[in-house]
């Protein structure tokens, strides 16, 4: 089979597409026949050899994937050959076929496509388990996203929108805020040109925002907090930027707030049921409308690197889908 390889750490643009055996599924594991793999932040990480948990070289990249089940292994219950599956894991997605546990795999409905699953792991699982769990995000509270228009940020804006909250929206440009109007912000700041404090105290009448949703970090780490309200929850959930902010511990005193760590990698390894648990809500909401994860670009296998640059170049909108059958 083709599948995209890494042998050295380094940029993206060394990622080649090399012809290697077929996977075999152990025990507990599927073979699935990828159709669709979505490009994520951490992908790129990893490729840089800077991600908090690395592989050994060589390997092929990708976490997320939506395809079919064309190979079991032992003790597999369910799962019959030809099941439409989703799923995520470290690495392997970047390739006509993936070795997956089943504990990572959901089976996916046959009126949802392949591209809108293979985006909802990561990312969404990411946003839900986020706003939902570790901020308790309720209908008619405030959430003000940073890099709102990226992968984690745009299903961070549609999930807030879908329980009814109102969300502010920081960008890097027109075009993105437009996208996020499209699904729903509230308000939207191009946080490069305007004084974000200023945006946000101006939306809110003063008050602040109840959540701020943080995957950039950086310099606009702590004017995001300092926009908090009383009681506020501030969900730090990655270092886009490149730089990981501190923040004075006199902040999160001063408002009442907290300080809230999100790992979803790790939550869903630890607590699987509730990885599951969580799959099953969005597949409901996606399949009712509720969501709508947007597909921006889709990129052969051998133009994986090109997806995953995208992302390093701030350009990307949503989410990149690498697709096996394109080539
Ligand atoms: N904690 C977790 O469990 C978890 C899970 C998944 C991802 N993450 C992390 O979340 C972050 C975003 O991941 P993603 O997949 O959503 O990435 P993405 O699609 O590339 O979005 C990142 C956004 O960050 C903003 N950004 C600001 N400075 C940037 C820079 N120097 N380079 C690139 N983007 C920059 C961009 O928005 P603007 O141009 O509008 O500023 C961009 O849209 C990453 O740090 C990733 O590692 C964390």
């Amino acid at each position: 089979m083709k599948a995209v390889i890494c042998t050295a750490w380094g940029e993206p643009e060394q990622l080649q597409v090399q012809e290697i055996d077929n996977p075999l599924a152990g025990a507990g594991e599927l073979i699935v026949q990828v159709k669709a793999a979505a490009a994520n932040f951490p992908d790129l990480l990893v490729v840089r050899n800077q991600y908090q948990a690395q592989p050994v070289l060589p390997y092929t990249p990708g976490r997320e994937l939506a395809g079919v089940v064309i190979g079991r292994g032992a003790g597999v219950e369910g799962f019959a050959i030809g099941t439409r599956v989703f799923a995520s894991q470290e690495t392997g997605a970047f390739a006509e076929q993936a070795r997956v546990h089943t504990s990572r795999a959901i089976v996916l409905p046959d009126n949802i496509d392949f591209d809108a699953a293979a985006a909802l792991t990561v990312t969404y699982g990411t946003s839900y388990h986020a706003l939902l769990d570790r901020a308790q995000l309720r209908a008619g509270e405030t959430v003000l996203v940073l890099g709102a228009a990226g992968g984690v940020g745009l299903a961070a804006v549609d999930i807030a929108k879908a329980v009814g909250a109102r969300v502010i929206a920081a960008v890097s440009s027109r075009e993105k805020a437009e996208v996020c109007r499209a699904y729903g912000a509230d308000a939207t700041v191009i946080y490069t040109e305007e004084d974000l404090r200023a945006a946000v105290k101006s939306f809110t009448d003063g008050r602040g925002v109840d959540v701020v949703y943080d995957p950039v970090g950086g310099k606009f780490s702590e004017p995001a907090f300092r926009s908090i309200a009383w009681r506020g929850r501030y969900l730090v959930v990655g270092f886009a930027d490149g730089e990981v902010a501190s923040l004075r511990l006199n902040l999160p005193l001063l408002k009442g707030a907290s300080l809230v760590g999100v790992f979803w990698g790790e939550y869903s390894r630890r607590e699987p049921a509730a990885f599951q648990a969580d799959m099953q809500v969005m597949m409901g909401w996606l399949q009712s409308g509720r969501l709508r994860p947007h597909i921006a670009q889709r990129y052969s296998l051998a133009e994986a690197g090109q997806a995953l640059r995208a992302l390093a170049n701030r350009t990307a909108i949503g989410k990149l889908v690498v697709c096996p059958d394109l080539g």
